[in-house]
């Protein structure tokens, strides 16, 4: 049964977990704030490496934790894109961002045809790049990879550039390319506590890659970069991973369910693998209308018409998974304004 009205705001514009975090896990870790007095284990953060080591299924060696995967992004631009970096567009705003900031010549490659998401890299352009970014699953389409098409690119590039995939939403998708590392030294793996853990707040992300792509990226890094809350966060999280499991499950279901209640209302939506999903209102007046409209009823969106996504029109709106009674208002809310409009 959905809803009419709900009597608060809904965040649905940052890709971020909307569900709580346990109880325990916040108690635990509220003791850690009489030990703030002390810095951070800083460079390699051997404790924590070892947990996510242990979580990724990688030596210790192979891990750097950073201050989110936004770090990961500056730092392995500045290790490894001096020369070229191509970008597959419409995808993270970020990786072109840090292009821009270290006044790196990067190349954007357009990937989206008939509301179909596919790399589009030519053999010529990979062979002059020496950064390639692939995110996987995408953002902003949710759209995944294949993993052979990621292992071709590697193939191609092996010895020439680093191919950085960006596996941040990894545990709604559930496929990963870290079992290359060993295979192929050019590639990097960008992972984030932001989408899947709920700790978007505290700013905990990692790289997994070879101990020598590793140390050049931790060159460009600050030795303290995460602090010590973030760090004692991480190792605590992964005690309840069980609890995460069930919300990652419960995520992809109403996810599905949101994506069936747009399509039978004609709206046209990237069938996603994230916790995200894009949806297309047709023009850019008609977009407008349908974000305000939501946002008058206290839901925040995500709309394509800002700088955020480049070689994405303007007549998408991005819609965060949250819980079940909030994505069904907003469905509600949806029929709503077709029926007025
Ligand atoms: C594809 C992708 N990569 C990286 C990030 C950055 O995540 P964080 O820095 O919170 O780990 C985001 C956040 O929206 C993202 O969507």
């Amino acid at each position: 049964m959905r809803k009419d009205k709900i009597n608060k705001s809904i965040h649905l514009e940052h890709s971020c977990l909307k569900y709580p975090l346990p109880p325990e896990f916040l108690k635990e870790l509220s003791e850690e704030l009489h030990f703030m007095n002390e810095y951070p284990s800083g460079g390699y953060y051997r404790a924590l490496s070892n947990k996510l080591a242990e979580y990724v299924g990688v030596t210790p060696e192979s891990i750097l934790p950073t201050n989110g995967s936004d770090e990961v992004i500056e730092s392995v631009t500045r290790a490894f894109g001096s020369q070229l970096i191509l970008i597959p567009v419409p995808t993270f705003s970020q990786y072109e961002v840090s292009a821009k900031r270290n006044g790196f010549h990067h190349q954007l490659v357009p990937c989206l045809q008939d509301y179909h998401y596919q790399l589009n890299y030519s053999e010529q352009d990979l062979k002059k790049a020496s950064l390639i970014w692939i995110c996987n699953p995408n953002n902003p389409t949710g759209s995944s990879i294949a993993r052979d098409e990621i292992k071709k690119i590697l193939a191609i590039t092996s010895g020439s550039a680093i191919v950085a995939v960006d596996e941040c939403n990894y545990e709604y998708l559930g496929e990963s390319v870290v079992d290359l590392i060993q295979e192929y030294p050019n590639l990097v793996i960008s992972r984030s506590f932001s989408k899947n853990f709920g700790l978007a707040g505290f700013r905990l992300g990692f790289a997994v890659s070879s101990t020598r792509n590793i140390a050049k990226i931790a060159y460009y890094c600050q030795h303290f970069r995460v602090n010590k809350m973030a760090e004692m966060a991480g190792i605590k999280v992964l005690k309840y991973l069980a609890y995460f499991q069930g919300i990652w499950e419960e995520i992809a279901r109403v996810r599905d369910q949101f994506i069936n209640g747009l399509q039978q209302m004609g709206i046209m939506v990237f069938s996603s693998r994230a916790n995200f999903v894009l949806a297309d209102f047709v023009s850019l007046e008609n977009t407008k209308k349908v974000w305000q409209y939501l946002r008058k009823e206290g839901v925040y969106t995500f709309a394509a018409w800002g700088e955020e996504f480049s070689g994405l029109d303007e007549h998408y709106i991005r819609f965060t998974i949250s819980n079940q009674q909030e994505m069904d208002y907003v469905l509600t809310l949806l029929e709503r304004f077709q029926k007025e409009n």
